[in-house]
């Protein structure tokens, strides 16, 4: 099996793997200018809060090599007032592309600090441009390494927390939601990073995940991430979270998350939310583990968070591989898209993303630590690990 990954760039190119098709075929494409990353981060060819932000942020870094390589250079060069307003403006389209996953606000806000710090030192165009290069490259590069962290310390919080009710902190079994590996980061994973944690330690019994509808990331891409890694797992549908809950001794609820409110209202894909109402009912520990990058001090609470509509036709869709598996002349599985309902269906609700409480999450980890709530509270104080 390859190794896993959303981005990859070599020789001078940057590409993707189109997430629509795997795990069928691994199909790279190359992003060779801002308006393809915008399209593949819009179509969700690449998806997962941390992917689309690195992925926006070394697309604005190939643009301008580029255009320093380019002869004649382009006028947005020529003086760094054009080379602002040039910049600003990429910067303001690549954020419109998904609004829920602030990652890609968070980064598109950190290279207008850089862009606006390089021009008050006094910077020409061309220093201000290899400035945001340097950032741009920084903002991936840094990404595999705080979800090693993080992943860390939600392995280690959990195991604890399990042995403090009474369990041995060995043989945990830990569900979650939707696809947040090496696909939808730039490594490693958040809250799969947590489960690949736990396995790598051995203290994971079974990893288990909803499928995710309706663009299944959990079915098509969690499944093939565990596979890869050899992680014990079980699929089950969103529907299915209570029983396994009434069913099995599940320890924990690991999920990622798109935007983490100041008070620790979560969003992240839909389903989350049920998943949470559930394992409250069942006294499970549900923990949101994402990077600081995620949390959006500006939005007070869960309210303010701006959920992304889905078109209705994806929720009409299903996509997959042709079964038996047929093969096209090159031994390629084809693949197919289905549509499940009647033609004409005229209401579809296909929220991309829910909000989860703050009052339905036990614990808030990012590279800096494990937040909790204090007793009798509601609402998380997320200064600690911000
Ligand atoms: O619509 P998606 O696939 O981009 O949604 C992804 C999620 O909801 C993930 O849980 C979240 O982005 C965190 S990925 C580390």
């Amino acid at each position: 099996m390859p190794a896993l990954t959303s981005i990859r760039t070599s020789a001078g190119k940057l590409e993707i793997v189109d997430q629509l098709l795997l795990p069928h075929s691994t199909e790279f494409i190359e992003i060779r200018n801002i308006d393809d990353a915008f399209d593949a981060i819009k179509s969700m060819k690449i998806r997962g809060a941390p992917a689309i932000a690195s992925l926006a942020a070394l697309a604005v870094a190939d643009h301008l090599t580029r255009a320093l390589e380019s002869r004649p250079s382009p006028e947005w060069l020529g003086n760094v007032d054009a080379l602002k307003q040039h910049v600003e403006g990429v910067l303001a389209h690549l954020y419109t592309a998904r609004p829920t996953a602030v990652n890609l606000g968070a980064a598109t806000r950190r290279l207008t600090k850089t862009l606006q710090a390089a021009i008050d030192a006094g910077r020409n165009p061309l220093e201000v441009s290899q400035d945001l290069i340097t950032e741009a490259r920084e903002i991936d590069a840094e990404d595999v390494g705080r979800n090693k962290q993080m992943s860390k310390w939600g392995g280690e919080w959990l195991v604890e927390r399990v042995k403090g009710d009474g369990g041995s902190g060995a043989e945990l079994n830990v569900m979650t939601v939707c696809n947040t590996g090496s696909l939808a980061t730039s490594g490693y994973g958040t809250a799969l990073g947590l489960i690949t944690y736990l396995h790598e330690t051995g203290k994971l019994q079974r990893a288990f995940f909803t499928q995710s509808t309706p663009y299944h990331q959990g079915s098509r891409l969690t499944a093939y991430e565990l596979q890869s890694l050899n992680i014990p797992s079980t699929m089950l549908c969103d529907s299915m979270v209570g029983s396994l809950f009434q069913h099995h001794n599940i320890h924990a609820i690991a999920v990622g998350a798109d935007r983490i409110a100041r008070n620790g209202d979560t969003a992240n894909k839909i389903g989350t939310y049920n998943a949470a109402v559930l394992a409250a009912r069942h006294n499970i520990p549900f923990i949101v583990v994402a990077p600081v990058s995620t949390v959006d001090l500006e939005v007070a609470d869960g309210s303010g968070i701006p959920i992304e509509q889905r078109p209705p036709i994806e929720a009409c869709l299903v996509r997959g591989a042709l079964h038996p598996f047929a093969l096209d002349g090159n031994g390629v599985k084809q693949q197919a898209t289905v549509m499940v309902t009647p033609e004409g269906l005229e209401g579809v609700y296909n929220p991309s993303f829910d909000v989860t409480p703050a009052s339905l999450i036990t614990a808030i980890v990012t590279e800096k630590g494990v937040a909790v709530k204090k007793d009798g509270e509601d609402v998380f104080d997320l200064t600690p690990v911000v």
